[in-house]
């Protein structure tokens, strides 16, 4: 058995088991000389991911993190411009900076990509703007900046690299970030992200494998593979592993117990991923298949590439399958033209699937997408009334799937501990919320059998029946 949770790695840097895990915000650690960085991350797991690298690119030149935003030298804001909200909150913030001359202050992520030069106009202090497509220029462009350059952009988007850093650093001490693809080649017409990421470009599987064993050594016993559409994974490398393969494989590292993949796009998604699930207990019995409305005129308007028919019949393959597999959902309410009875066949979905979770957005129309100029807008209003009652009737699917586990014993991955509740928490294979209590001084990454008792429509509630099964090889 190796030793958990060692940071010997100079290629990687993992933090130490906080109680309470799964903050955003990167871990305050106070400066010792030289400059430091602050980053703040908005919107998804690749974003934060993406954070993760852009920090170990600074910790490479030398930079430590500050504290706070106020006591840093480097501010840098990773935005998200999926919904209109997102995108707003990062000017609101950058609005704080008014006249800030000490700091360097730099806008990343989807919002640099989408709004350009245009930020320099709108926040005259802000000195770095950089898309995801261009952060292997970073170095370079802080370079630029340190030696006296007063504005520097990295905005191209026509790129076949990935980003490869040589040290990332890891904010959640559980699960393991792995991007495998990066950008988007789909064109659903909600959607700024192929503006935003640019072009599909998959890393190759070495560097994947390679990054995997690291995790292993230095402790991770969960990876999560990402991409925006993870499963359209193709080796580029002359192994020319599949996206199966490539599962197979993660899931054969000494000392991973768990793998993760998210998202799914139900285009690329075949029988031979549920048939990989089945058959090799590392990958997590879960799926994040994202349907985005029960209606085929609004999926074909959405682009989404798919009928309703061809979804249900993948789903049909994931209960089909020997392994619990939970499925999990994003859904649009309020798309251009959609009726009332289009909203209704997505309602119907939901009852014909039982997801066990869903994301759920109202329709936010954005900057260069084809569906901002579709005619049929739908009133706010109604929109958040949409919202609200497809939430409530998922409330209820859940809550029925979740009661059905009481009494069960369940594995859990603990992540967090919950002080004032006396309780632990982690997730099942199946992604679950577990929280419950035990006699054990301290579980944090450790694997509890918890006997469940109660449920809700989020999580269940349990007491820990055995002893643990160890953070990386018991049984
Ligand atoms: N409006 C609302 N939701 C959106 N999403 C993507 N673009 C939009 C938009 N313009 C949702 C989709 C996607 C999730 C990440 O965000 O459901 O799967
Ligand atoms: Fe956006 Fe569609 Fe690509 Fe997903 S598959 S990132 S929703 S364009």
């Amino acid at each position: 058995m190796s030793k958990p949770f060692d940071i010997s790695l100079e290629s990687l840097v993992k933090p130490a088991l906080p109680v309470d895990a799964g903050a955003t915000q990167a871990p305050a650690q106070p400066t010792d000389g030289g400059k430091s960085f602050y980053i703040e991350t908005f919107g998804c797991q690749m974003n934060a991911h993406d954070s993760e690298k852009v920090a170990g690119v600074l910790l490479a030149r030398g930079y430590r993190p500050a504290s706070s935003a106020a006591q840093a030298d480097l501010m840098f804001y990773n935005t998200c411009s999926i919904r209109e909200k997102a995108a707003q909150k990062v000017f609101s913030r950058l609005g704080e900076w008014r006249g800030e001359h000490t700091k360097i202050i730099g806008v990343l992520g989807c919002v640099a990509q989408q709004e350009g030069e245009e930020i320099f106009e709108r926040a005259p202090w802000v000195r770095l703007v950089c898309g995801s497509a261009s952060y292997r220029r970073l170095p370079e462009l802080i370079d630029e900046l340190e030696s006296g350059g007063r504005r520097v952009t990295g905005l191209d988007l026509d790129t076949d690299e990935t980003f490869e850093t040589e040290i990332t650093r890891r904010d959640n001490p559980i699960r393991a970030y792995v991007t495998i693809i990066e950008g988007c080649d789909y064109a659903c017409s909600y959607c700024v992200v192929p503006h935003t990421r640019g072009p599909e470009r998959s890393r190759p599987s070495d560097a994947v494998l390679n990054e995997a064993r690291r995790l292993a050594d230095a402790g991770y016993t969960e990876i999560q593979l990402l991409g925006q559409t993870v499963n359209s994974y193709h080796d580029p490398s002359p192994r020319g592993l599949s996206f199966v393969d490539l599962l197979r494989a993660v899931a054969a590292v000494d000392g991973i117990r768990r793998v993760r993949f998210t998202t799914s796009h139900p285009n690329d998604f075949t029988r031979e991923i549920v048939e990989a699930i089945d058959d090799t207990p590392e990958l997590c019995e879960h799926v994040h298949l994202p349907v985005q409305s029960g209606s085929n005129r609004v999926l074909r308007a959405m682009r989404r590439t798919y009928t309703r028919e061809e979804y249900l019949e993948k789903i049909s393959w994931i209960r089909a399958a020997r392994r619990p597999i939970n499925v999990t959902s994003d859904i649009i309410v309020g798309f251009p033209g959609e009726t009332d009875d289009e909203f209704q066949e997505t309602i119907g979905l939901l009852d014909a699937i039982g997801y066990d979770g869903v994301f759920s957005f109202i329709y936010s129309p954005r900057p260069n997408t084809t569906a901002s100029s579709m005619s049929g807008a739908i009133p706010e209003p109604e929109k958040l009334r949409r919202l609200a009652y497809l939430q409530e009737h998922q409330r209820q699917i859940q809550m029925a799937r979740n009661a059905a586990l009481v009494g069960s014993t369940q594995e859990v991955l603990v992540d967090s501990r919950h002080a004032a509740r006396g309780q632990w928490s982690g997730r099942t294979s199946s992604n679950r919320v577990v929280n419950f209590v035990s006699q054990r001084q301290n579980l944090l990454g450790e694997y509890a059998r918890v006997r469940i008792e109660r449920s809700g429509p989020n999580s269940l509630v349990g007491e820990h029946a055995v002893d643990t099964t160890g953070g990386r090889h018991g049984t």
